[in-house]
């Protein structure tokens, strides 16, 4: 009973000698990349002879911030911690012995001891940071894309996330062929960071960025802007993706074929230039543009054809204009008698390509009135295979007569 006495009075003295050393009341919830500042005080004052405050990670013994004999020691101080933990000085004086933490980092998280020694006595407080969950999930579209040539598409990317955009990148690259589409940094879109086949032809959604919407608009597509695109988001040194396809460029039912013609009126003379687009079923689009003059009088080719041959057996080619049927080729020749009257001298069907899948159509002695709608409809064994629509305009100009 004497012997318990004496160890209880023993202890007593060490605990009741010690200091109490206060500290943050609950965790610290930081993001990453912060600063926090790591609470350790005492309430009254303490002589500022033999002081000594310790800073340290517990679980690794890793030497935070030492302050010994008057000063830092930094040069004990576990390097990584040397440019990031910032001791106040000046604040030892009045029993503030806290340190600043700054760019946390996910290491960070975890325990940290403040043990404070002075004239034989000591005491600590354990501070506890916790890194903020960053989340940065960047989504994209479900769907790949399909899009025309000239059309122009929106390539989906938005961030989930608590950065805002001053704190995010964002790159826009076409990745089957490597080639850097957009960027967005600083706080803003970099046009010049397209490449050259881009340049002009894309752009974000300004109203959308505040709300972390990175989508792209892309412009006028072109044949060779089929593939894939990803949208590499980065903030606070986290980094999500999310692609997106841009296939069967032209793809659509019927194949459709523009041909603009614009006729322009120079006092006797005739001017008529065309524009043609032809968008085809396989995938494979097929832009051509004649800007040539076309005299009144002269010829053009309404091109129709597949890039894959159809079997010619039972095979039926028709071009309509509207209701009018402009020419027919049917059981192995071409129906002239079935055409309308206007056409039987000016239409001219290429009956020997047909076997190459050509179905194209020369129209002879072209007038003004010619503008308007054809279409071109192949029927293979009694089923329509596809049809090629052909918009012919014409635009009345006043132009200069040189002569
Ligand atoms: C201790 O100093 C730090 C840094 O200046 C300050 O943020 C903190 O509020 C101070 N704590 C006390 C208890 O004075
Ligand atoms: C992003 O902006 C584009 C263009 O306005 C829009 O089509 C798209 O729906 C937006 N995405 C989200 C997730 O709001
Ligand atoms: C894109 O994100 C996936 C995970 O979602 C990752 O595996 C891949 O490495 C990322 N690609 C690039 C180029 O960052």
């Amino acid at each position: 009973m004497e012997l318990l006495m004496l160890i209880f009075v023993a202890v007593i003295p060490v605990i009741s000698d010690g200091l109490t050393v206060r500290g943050p009341s609950a965790p610290l919830v930081a993001p990453l990349g912060s600063s926090v500042v790591l609470l350790c005080y005492v309430d009254d004052p303490l002589p500022m002879e033999d002081l000594e405050v310790e800073w340290r990670r517990p679980d690794s013994e890793t030497l935070v911030h030492l302050y010994q004999d008057g000063k830092s020691q930094t040069e004990v101080q576990q390097q990584d911690y040397q440019d990031r933990a910032h001791f106040f000085t000046d604040q030892i004086q009045h029993g503030n012995f806290s340190l600043r933490l700054d760019d946390l980092r996910t290491e960070d998280e975890g325990q940290y001891t403040c043990t404070v020694h002075s004239q034989q006595k000591s005491g600590e407080t354990v501070v506890q940071i916790n890194i903020d969950v960053v989340r940065l999930r960047v989504l994209g579209s479900d769907e790949s894309i399909s899009a025309s040539v000239g059309e122009d598409v929106t390539l989906s990317c938005s961030v989930d996330s608590h950065f805002t955009p001053e704190h995010i990148d964002v790159t826009w690259k076409k990745t089957d062929e490597n080639i850097q589409v957009l960027l967005y940094k600083n706080n803003e879109p970099v046009p010049d960071s397209a490449d050259l086949r881009y340049r002009e032809r894309v752009e974000f959604f300004t109203d959308e960025i505040p709300k972390l919407n990175f989508s792209l608009r892309l412009k006028s597509v072109r044949t060779e802007d089929k593939g894939v695109y990803m949208c590499e988001v980065f903030a606070g040194g986290l980094s999500a993706n999310t692609t997106v396809e841009l296939e069967q460029l032209g793809f659509s039912v019927s194949h459709i074929m523009v041909l603009i013609l614009c006729v322009s009126a120079s006092g006797s003379a005739l001017l008529l230039c065309c524009l043609i687009y032809c968008r085809n079923q396989n995938g494979l689009t097929v832009t051509y543009s004649q800007n040539r003059d076309v005299q009144p009088g002269s010829s053009m080719v309404l091109k129709c054809y597949r890039v894959k041959p159809l079997e010619t057996e039972d095979l039926k080619v028709e071009w309509r204009r509207k209701e009018t049927l402009v020419h027919l080729y049917q059981d192995g020749e071409s129906q002239t008698e079935k055409q309308q009257e206007d056409y039987q001298n000016r239409a001219h069907f290429f009956t020997d390509q047909i076997q190459h899948g050509n179905f194209s159509l020369r129209l002879d002695d072209l007038r003004a009135e010619d503008a308007g709608e054809y279409i071109c409809t192949i029927h293979s064994k009694h089923r329509s295979v596809f049809s090629t629509q052909i918009t012919v305009e014409k635009h009345f100009t006043m132009k200069h007569v040189q002569s």
